[in-house]
């Protein structure tokens, strides 16, 4: 077998167009991650080969994440924030259906949202704001690795791949109290199999700068929630897809026990929602007030849901049926699977002009509704 040297020279010598500085070398996909990344983020690799390391506390990991080295970071078991920064008093005022002693939530008055009297409350500061993952990492768990009262901040950051751990227990009372994962202005992002519950805020936050080329699969919003906007147990804040031009794959998440925002599909986003199943919404899935958002949703299945689209929605969808599967050619290279309902009714929208956008972009096969119905619900989450 010739060395990557050789290959790379023969690269550089005989093939100059397709090699420009822009492109980095691409490294390989450490050994300790399953499977490659499917879809938009086909081109991650994290930490690449990197010799794995194995923190054990919560400040070793910490360390690693926020590391300017590319890292492969291997955790096992509880990693317990909760605490580790102590307290802070903020303002907070009661703007939703109900108290946090009744199972509501308060909003925090962080972005002076309060109209109404303010008290104060004593909030988790390790939970209010999360580690500020830097480029080049691989975050993989084992043995039910668990971030309990900690999120993960990827903000102009690129080429990360977290896989197998769960992140739960933000300030679940406060909105505003913690979001999950937040993602603004980076490229190459590959999350797999992660739960995310028990958030003050949102289950994933794209911010306003572009985020390219990220996937989401296997990977379990459990919105069921002590504290919930929509005072029953359910969350409102699922995924806040809203950057000026984010490019996302969904796939194969288990999006369960929401309210709303599931997603919220605004900004300019570009998003393929693949194989997911929906379950149990008491308000709507997909919300956005954006003409420039874009979603094919293709062989998802809806279940239990009240309101499929929200009416104020203004984007562009195509849900995907057995009659209009094969338009999707054009966008995907291949046909559509249909999507499937049990008491949800219908994504019955069909824009298609916004198909040629999907151009360049890695495209995840897509199985039948009826194939993955059962098995998503089981495997989505840290199951690895
Ligand atoms: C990440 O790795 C790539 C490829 O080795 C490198 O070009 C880039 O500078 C790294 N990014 C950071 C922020 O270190």
């Amino acid at each position: 077998m010739p060395s990557i040297k050789t290959i790379l020279v023969w690269a550089i010598s005989f093939a100059p167009s397709v090699l420009s500085a822009a492109v980095p070398v691409k490294r390989a996909i450490s050994s300790v991650v399953s499977g490659t990344p499917p879809g938009f983020a086909g081109g991650a690799t994290g930490g690449g080969n990197a010799k794995p390391v194995y923190p054990t506390t919560i400040a070793d990991l910490k360390k690693y994440l926020t590391s300017k080295d590319p890292q492969v970071i291997v955790i096992s078991g509880q990693f317990n924030f909760a605490g580790s920064e102590g307290t802070q008093t903020l303002k907070a005022c009661n703007t939703y259906q109900c108290t946090p002693e009744k199972g509501g939530q308060a909003m925090l008055n962080t972005l002076n949202g309060c109209t109404t009297a303010t008290y104060d409350v004593k909030i988790d500061t390790a939970a209010y704001q999360g580690i500020n993952v830097q480029s080049n990492k691989t975050l993989v768990g084992k043995n039910g690795a668990t971030l309990n009262g900690k999120g993960l901040r990827l903000v102009g950051v690129s080429n990360i791949i977290i896989q197998n751990i769960k992140i739960t227990n933000l300030n679940p009372k406060y909105v505003w109290g913690g979001d999950a994962i937040t993602m603004s202005g980076t490229h190459d992002i590959w999350i797999d199999h992660v739960e995310t519950s028990l958030t003050g805020r949102q289950h994933y936050s794209f911010g306003q700068t572009a985020n390219h080329w990220i996937t989401i699969s296997n990977s379990f919003i459990n919105g069921k929630t002590t504290n919930s906007a929509s005072c029953d147990g359910h969350t409102y804040w699922g995924e806040e897809m809203v950057g000026v031009d984010d490019s996302i794959t969904w796939y194969k998440n288990y999006v369960y026990m929401t309210n709303g925002r599931s997603p919220a599909l605004s900004g300019g986003t570009l998003l393929h929602a693949v194989n997911n199943v929906f379950d149990d919404n008491t308000g709507h899935l997909i919300e956005g007030g954006d003409a420039n958002a874009r979603g094919i949703f293709e062989g998802n299945v809806f279940k239990n849901i009240k309101t499929t689209v929200d009416a104020g929605f203004k984007g562009k969808l195509f849900g995907a049926t057995s009659a209009n599967a094969a338009s999707c050619k054009t966008a995907l290279g291949r046909n559509c699977q249909a999507n499937a309902y049990t008491s949800a009714p219908a994504l019955n929208r069909a824009d298609t002009a916004f198909f040629t956008q999907f151009n360049g972009f890695s495209i995840v096969g897509a199985a039948t509704a009826d194939s993955i119905a059962a098995a998503v619900p089981k495997s989505a989450g840290n199951t690895l």
